[in-house]
């Protein structure tokens, strides 16, 4: 697992996560690699196999958590966010944990145009990020993903919160997501919208034409890294009987719950 190997840079984290207002230690903020060893390494691992030299583009980094997971696992790894601190204070993460060499991380403020040529990455991960782009550039967005991943490169989308489920993943709240965001303007007086999920038919509809390794393997890697994550069997037997109930519609496994997944090869 990555571990925390500079103290001088461990102690710039420290200092600017508390003037961020974070607790460093927070599970979300600098605690955060372990959990991403655990979940996002299986990830990778289950669909890309060995990814060492692999050029890899983390969508949406944050902390870079996942970023120093996957530069541990080998690849070259250049992470975007289009929050400026928050790619300060990955930067300082990446480098305390001795990682910094291998990850270039970048802060572009729209992300609608990202600063790479076409078919840049063998691998792009999204992991929960998609519900957090604007609904109006969410097309967009997915254009210019497609634009910088190489033929045959895969795009890991996991985490994602939906916009199909009763209840709202990240803020808890019940039925948002079934109501239109003008409402929120309308009835409760709100300038910036509640949080919602991202609509996982606009997704689907992006990669399209991309294959659907979780349609093709009949949810086998899925299954193989919620194993190795330490998803129950029950809970993993549950979604091998779903799956086979929504593939007619080609539906793939991961893509009904609260939180959405999926994983594409372009052609
Ligand atoms: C929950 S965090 C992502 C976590 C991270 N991918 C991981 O695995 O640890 C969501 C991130 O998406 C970023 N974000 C929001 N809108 C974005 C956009 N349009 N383009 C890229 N990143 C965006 C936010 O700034 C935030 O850092």
């Amino acid at each position: 697992m990555p571990e925390v190997v500079n103290a001088a840079d461990d102690a710039a984290f420290r200092v600017q996560a508390t003037a961020m207002g974070y607790d460093p230690d927070d599970k979300w903020v600098g605690g955060y690699v372990p959990v991403a060893w655990q979940e996002v390494r299986h990830l990778v691992a289950a669909y890309a196999g060995d990814v060492h030299d692999a050029a890899l583009l983390e969508f949406g980094c944050n902390y870079a958590a996942s970023s120093i997971v996957a530069a541990t696992m080998g690849a070259c790894v250049t992470g975007v966010d289009v929050d400026a601190d928050t790619i300060t204070l990955a930067r300082r993460n990446a480098a305390r944990h001795g990682v910094a060499g291998r990850i270039d991380l970048r802060h572009v403020r729209d992300t609608r145009v990202l600063p790479f040529a076409d078919a840049s990455f063998d691998i792009i991960l999204c992991i929960s990020v998609l519900e957090y782009v604007a609904p109006d550039q969410l097309d967009a967005v997915m254009g210019e993903l497609k634009r910088v991943l190489k033929s045959g490169g895969l795009i890991i989308v996991s985490g994602t919160a939906s916009r199909l489920a009763p209840r709202e993943v990240h803020s808890g709240r019940w039925l948002v997501n079934y109501w239109p965001r003008v409402i929120d303007r309308r009835l409760f007086g709100r300038k910036t919208p509640l949080q919602r999920g991202a609509n996982p038919f606009a997704i689907l509809r992006a990669f399209g034409n991309y294959e659907n390794l979780d349609l093709a393997d009949r949810g086998e890697r899925w299954l193989a890294a919620r194993a190795a994550m330490g998803q129950s069997p029950a809970k993993l037997c549950m979604a091998r009987i779903i799956a086979r109930l929504i593939r007619p519609f080609g539906w793939s496994i991961g893509m009904t719950g609260p939180s959405f997944s999926a994983t594409w090869r372009k052609p």
